[in-house]
């Protein structure tokens, strides 16, 4: 019998990627970087207009994401869509430039399926940054923060499914954030000179930037700043049992709370500016991982 024509197009890239699929992208990933891999400390995933430190990487195998098994390609400005492997500060690391949203059509759990690779490749810590809209009045485009908590406005969840081998089922989050590693970011910016402030991460879908009236609604629940990113990453992070830090670069003030209309160029740029900074921070932070 002959294949239906239909049968020939199937697309392999699975909707949901799981567990097992993690560990055939890293099984990819360390062929391609050959005889020099080493386990990451440390996964990193940069936000729009952070991508710079991916310059930092010394001994860098640059994969672009359509290669990596179970990776789309990513669609946003801004976002330079490589998977690298290589060292900071002399550190193993592996590292996402660009990352995928959900409001880019994918599932939660294909949002995070990079720090499921990042962590069949040996990483323990997975380290997230974003761009993000400043909610607390007195945060000022710019500025960085480490994400102490957050709230999952996403109204979805990567871990919903048939449970995957390794996950905990009801994963706590009473401290998504590891205190030591906030603890490690703050002594890592105290030694390189840059100011850092502590908030509440507010992740919602997007693509929309938010109403002045949303605002003031995540301003009242106790939101410090707002973005399109990082929860579903973090989730499955915990879920997994990796230890989490992550940063905002606060790119603007959210809807309303200036006089200013919000625009991508202008988070990137934001993002540009406060790039040194950011680079110095993450690069201190890696050096002093355990
Ligand atoms: N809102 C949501 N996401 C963002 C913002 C914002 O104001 N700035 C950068 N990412």
């Amino acid at each position: 019998m002959n294949t239906p024509r239909s049968m020939e197009s199937i697309v392999v890239t699975p909707a949901t990627p799981g567990a097992a699929d993690a560990r055939i992208a890293a099984d990819y990933v360390r062929q391609r970087v050959g005889a020099d891999f080493q386990a990451p400390v440390c996964g990193i995933v940069l936000g729009s207009g952070l991508g710079g430190l991916a310059d930092r990487v010394e001994g860098a195998t640059r994969i672009p994401f359509s290669h990596v098994p179970g990776f789309p390609a990513a669609t946003v400005a801004g976002h330079a869509g490589q998977l690298i492997i290589g060292t900071l500060a002399g550190r193993p690391v592996a590292l996402m430039a660009g990352r995928f949203h959900m409001y880019e059509g994918h599932d939660a759990a294909l949002a995070a399926f990079p720090v499921r690779v990042m962590h069949a490749l040996g990483a323990s810590v997975y380290f997230a940054s974003n761009a993000a809209g400043g909610v607390r009045r007195t945060f000022e485009p710019g500025q960085l923060m480490v994400i102490a908590d957050h709230m999952n406005l996403m109204f979805r969840n990567p871990l919903i499914g048939p449970l995957e081998p390794g996950d905990e089922r009801f994963p706590d989050m009473s401290e998504p954030y590891d205190r030591a590693l906030q603890t490690l970011l703050h002594d890592a910016g105290r030694a390189v000179s840059v100011t850092l402030q502590v908030g509440v991460y507010c992740g919602l879908l997007g693509p929309t930037y938010e109403t002045p009236a949303e605002v003031r609604m995540l301003e009242r629940l106790g939101a410090d700043a707002v973005g399109m990113s990082t929860v579903p990453e973090v989730i499955v992070a915990r879920a997994i049992g990796m230890r989490v830090a992550a940063v905002s670069c606060i790119t603007n003030k959210a809807a309303g709370l200036s006089l200013q209309s919000l625009n991508h160029e202008e988070v990137m740029q934001a993002g540009k500016d406060v790039a040194e900074d950011f680079e110095s921070l993450v690069t201190e932070f890696v050096r002093r991982l355990p």
